[in-house]
């Protein structure tokens, strides 16, 4: 089977690798040049575990292919995956301005039946502007090539992302004809020999299947954020708090982890085209309001504990930030709780000294190269540090020398926006420590 992925991002790549791995012959097109020659050249542009070796290896077995024209493969496959970016415009709708110039190409090549495959997130609706899209161009040729739309919204994770593709939950698939079902369970079947995962619906949930979960996730966040908070006033422990209640079936353990507030490249965005959506429709979403407002004030706290540490003064003071990820395991930064916390503490007159295992050239190609100190190490970072802020949560990061860090930094504060270290063990060993939602 031949299929196109359109779009060689976190989603396009990790996609169109893991099929041709099942044996697939999939061509990956992206309009970004320095990407797809990087990717000629056997360079991987993103940071993903696992990702460079499988690759290489298809690459070389001749299943996996990269090009910046999409109209030279459209003729040669069956399906076309569409994965581009959706990212909000001016009011936080999602930009459907690269999803429907894909469609576009679509209607304007095609000969033969194909199945045009939105993978982007994207707001209920869209397939059908998709289809109109790909109908006016074959009405400008004078076609009637048969085609069909179908939704598979991607639920991948940066930084586990092969094994939630490899081994998915579910597979979300809307369509609207029996031809395109068939081939869509044909494309996926090698990922459901462990038990069929496969969750087959009309085009309009699919679509907002994809916004509501990670609509809950999201507010999951927000929610053990705000009581985490609230837990500090009146003397609860968070932690308890989370083991209490995740015991629970109906509640289950996972998301129920407070910390310095949600980022990447989904949670914020599809939260915000959620809220459009609605409010498009004459409906307000009062609890996503609620959820996005929490969040934005938790990017803030670490920085609150840091202020009151030091009395509302933080001029002229050190700061050592490990993480500038939104997550561990990845170098991806948008919408980064550390983006905020950086900005804040040279506004507050602080020096910011930064360490990030994978993320220091995004976080250059960010900021410059003067914004902040770029260290070698994490040990590096904490040299002459008033404080230290742990802002993701890298492994390399939960077990660090504490004598070094004693030694080395200027006062021995520590501010965990994770909740990954043991307050008793620290201050046993002289650090001021400070962690969220517990006092
Ligand atoms: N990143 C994630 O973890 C994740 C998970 C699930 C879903 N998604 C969704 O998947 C979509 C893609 O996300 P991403 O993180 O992979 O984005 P990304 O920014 O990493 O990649 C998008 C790619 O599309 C390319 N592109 C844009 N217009 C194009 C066109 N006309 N032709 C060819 N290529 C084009 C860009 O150059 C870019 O390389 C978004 O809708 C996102 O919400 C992302």
């Amino acid at each position: 089977m031949n299929i196109a992925i359109v779009g060689t991002g976190y989603v396009g790549l990790v996609s169109g690798t893991c099929f041709a791995e099942m044996g697939i012959n999939v061509t990956c097109v992206d309009i970004d040049k320095a990407k797809i020659d990087k990717l000629l050249n056997g360079e991987i542009p993103i940071y993903e575990p696992g990702l460079d070796d499988m690759v290489k290896r298809n690459i070389e077995a001749g299943r996996l292919h990269f090009t910046t024209d999409l109209t030279e493969v459209l003729s040669d496959v069956e399906v076309v995956f569409s994965a581009v970016g959706t990212p909000p415009d001016e009011d936080g709708s999602a930009d459907l301005k690269y999803v429907l110039a894909v469609a576009k190409t679509f209607g304007q090549n095609i000969d033969k039946y194909t199945i045009l495959v939105t993978k982007s997130t994207v707001p209920v609706g869209t397939a059908q502007k998709v289809k109109t899209a790909v109908k006016a161009e074959l009405e400008k040729r004078g076609k009637d090539v048969p085609f069909d739309v179908a939704s598979n919204p991607e639920f991948l994770k940066e930084g586990a992302a092969i094994k939630d593709f490899m081994y998915p939950d579910r597979v979300v698939v809307g369509t609207e004809s029996e031809q395109a079902r068939k081939v869509m369970s044909r494309l996926y079947k090698p990922f459901m020999l462990s038990g069929e995962r496969m969750i087959f619906t009309d085009i309009p949930s699919a679509e907002m299947i994809k916004y509501a979960a990670n609509s809950m996730l999201a507010t999951r966040i927000s929610f053990m954020n705000d009581i985490a908070n609230l837990c500090e006033l009146v003397g609860a422990d968070v932690n308890m708090v989370r083991k209490g209640i995740g015991a629970d079936s109906r509640i289950g353990k996972k998301f129920l982890y407070p910390g310095c507030g949600y980022g990447g490249s989904c949670f914020p965005k599809d939260v915000k085209a959620l809220i459009k959506t609605a409010e498009k429709n004459g409906y307000p979403m009062r609890v996503l309001k609620a959820v996005e407002e929490v969040n934005q004030k938790q990017k803030e706290i670490l920085f609150d504990k840091l202020s009151a540490r030091f009395g509302g003064d933080i001029k002229g003071k050190t700061v050592a930030m490990w993480g500038l990820a939104f997550k561990p395991e990845t170098d991806d930064m948008r919408e980064a709780p550390s983006l905020v916390l950086i900005e804040k503490l040279k506004d507050a007159g602080a020096t910011v000294k930064v360490y990030d295992p994978v993320a220091m050239d995004e976080c250059r190609r960010r900021l410059g190269n003067d914004a902040v100190t770029y260290c070698n190490d994490m040990y590096e970072a904490a040299i002459d540090a008033d404080a230290l802020m742990l802002v993701t949560e890298w492994n390399q990061f939960r077990m660090p020398s504490l004598p070094v860090l004693k030694k080395t930094m200027a006062q021995p504060v520590i501010i965990d926006g994770r909740n990954i270290y043991d307050r008793d063990y620290l201050e046993e060993n002289g650090f001021s420590y400070t962690c969220i939602g517990k006092n």
